[in-house]
């Protein structure tokens, strides 16, 4: 089976240009939900895993072709693993630039005084007729003392310092930042899955 088309269930513009710039090499069109006038699908699960799937599913039947989606989010330590599942809501109004701040707080007001964080992403692949596949992946790091200034990224970025590394993912290239990030090993795991059909 050979997918020439597929849908990305997610509104997210940052996304939308990472999955492109990862799939079109080989030979799939992205199609995005605003493409094909689909709404949001409300995220209503309490795992990333439950969360991808709820869009994939929904946004596969209703399209009538293979739906990817992701969920992922940023995982503190410090604050027992939030935001976690909530990371786009975390930030008033969607601003991440006060998301970050509020994060930066919550962390000083914490007892516990780790730097300690992980993004996690599932993917997850579904049929119209209701098959789906699971494809996980995620980046440990640390969270920087404040705002790291680059231009690349969206998000959290400014604050994640992947281990290894001394810049943020808002400093590196954005092809840098896809060999490893969580987002780009989930997609590894799915591309390997597509070159083995
Ligand atoms: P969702 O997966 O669309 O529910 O959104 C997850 C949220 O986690 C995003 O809105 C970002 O705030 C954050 N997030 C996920 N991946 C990244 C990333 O690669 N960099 C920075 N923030 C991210």
């Amino acid at each position: 089976m050979k997918i020439s088309e597929i849908l990305f269930a997610s509104h997210n513009a940052g996304k939308i240009k990472e999955i492109r710039q990862m799939l079109e090499p080989l030979g799939i069109a992205v199609k995005t939900a605003e493409d094909m006038n689909l709404p949001d699908v409300e995220e209503t699960g309490t795992t990333f895993a439950e969360n991808s799937l709820l869009k994939s599913q929904t946004m596969a039947k209703a399209a009538g072709i293979p739906c990817i989606a992701d969920d992922s989010g940023l995982c503190v330590d410090a604050l027992d693993g939030a935001p976690g599942v909530y990371s786009a809501r975390y930030a008033p109004n969607r601003d991440f630039d006060k998301g970050m701040d509020k994060l930066l707080q919550a962390m000083a007001q914490s007892n516990n005084k780790s730097r300690k964080a992980h993004f996690s992403c599932v993917v997850s692949l579904s049929f119209p007729d209701g098959k789906y596949e699971l494809f996980e992946g995620r980046v440990d790091g640390t969270i920087a003392e404040q705002k790291t200034e680059g231009a690349e990224g969206f998000g959290y970025d400014p604050l994640f310092i992947p281990d290894g590394y001394d810049i943020s993912f808002a400093q590196m290239a954005k092809a840098d930042k896809n060999k490893i990030s969580h987002r780009g090993r989930a997609m590894q795991k799915f591309k390997e899955y597509l070159t083995s059909l």
